[in-house]
C-alpha cells in the first residue's frame, strides 16, 4: 500500500509523526524499522520529534548528526522498551553501525528504529517496515510518501 500524505507546516509534520507513534504503541511488533528519505531540510527530524512524542517520549529529541544514534527509552508500554534515532549521513563502514550499537539494535526484536538518510545505508535495512520519502514542496509544503 501507498500512502501520499501532504502537510503544510512543520506543526502538521510533528502530528503526522505522532499519530503514527501512536499507532505503533498500540498495533505494532516486533522490531518496527522506520526508513527516512529526503533532501535535507525536508523535514526528517521534524517528523521524527512527533514519532518520539507519540511514543510518549518526554526528552527532548535533537538530531543525532554526529553521535550517529540516540536510544530514548519508552516509559509505559509492554512491547517496546527502547527507540533508536539513527542518522545515517557520517556512517562509513560496517563497523561504524558495530561501534554505535545500531546493528544490535537492528537484529533485535523489540525496538522501534527511525533512519535519516535510510537509502546510504539500505543494504542493511532489508527488514523494514516502513518507508517514508519526503518531498520538498515549497517553503511550508512538504508531500509524505509512505509505503
Ligand atoms: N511542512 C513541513 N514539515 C516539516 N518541516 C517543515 C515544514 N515546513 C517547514 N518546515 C521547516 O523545515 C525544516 C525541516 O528541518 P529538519 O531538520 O526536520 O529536516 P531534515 O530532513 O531532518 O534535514 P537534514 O537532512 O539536515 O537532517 C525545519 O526548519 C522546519 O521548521
Ligand atoms: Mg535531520
Amino acid at each position: 500500500m501507498k500512502l501520499r500524505i501532504e502537510t503544510k507546516s512543520n506543526l502538521e509534520t510533528v502530528k503526522l509523526g505522532r499519530v503514527l507513534g501512536e499507532e505503533i504503541l498500540k498495533n505494532g511488533s516486533g522490531n518496527f524499522l522506520i526508513a527516512l528519505n529526503g533532501d535535507l531540510g525536508s523535514g526528517k527530524t521534524t517528523f521524527i520529534k512527533g514519532l518520539g512524542r507519540g511514543l510518549g517520549i518526554k526528552n527532548k529529541i535533537t538530531s543525532p548528526t554526529f553521535l550517529m544514534v540516540r536510544r530514548y527509552s519508552i516509559l509505559k508500554n509492554k512491547k517496546y522498551k527502547n527507540f533508536y534515532h539513527v542518522d545515517a549521513y557520517r556512517i562509513k563502514t560496517k563497523r561504524d553501525l558495530e561501534v554505535t550499537g545500531i546493528e544490535a539494535a537492528l537484529s533485535g526484536q523489540n525496538n522501534i528504529i527511525a533512519v535519516e538518510w535510510a537509502d546510504l545505508i539500505k543494504k542493511h535495512l532489508k527488514n523494514k517496515t516502513l518507508s517514508i520519502y519526503i518531498k520538498h514542496k515549497n517553503e511550508n509544503k512538504r508531500i509524505f510518501l509512505i509505503s
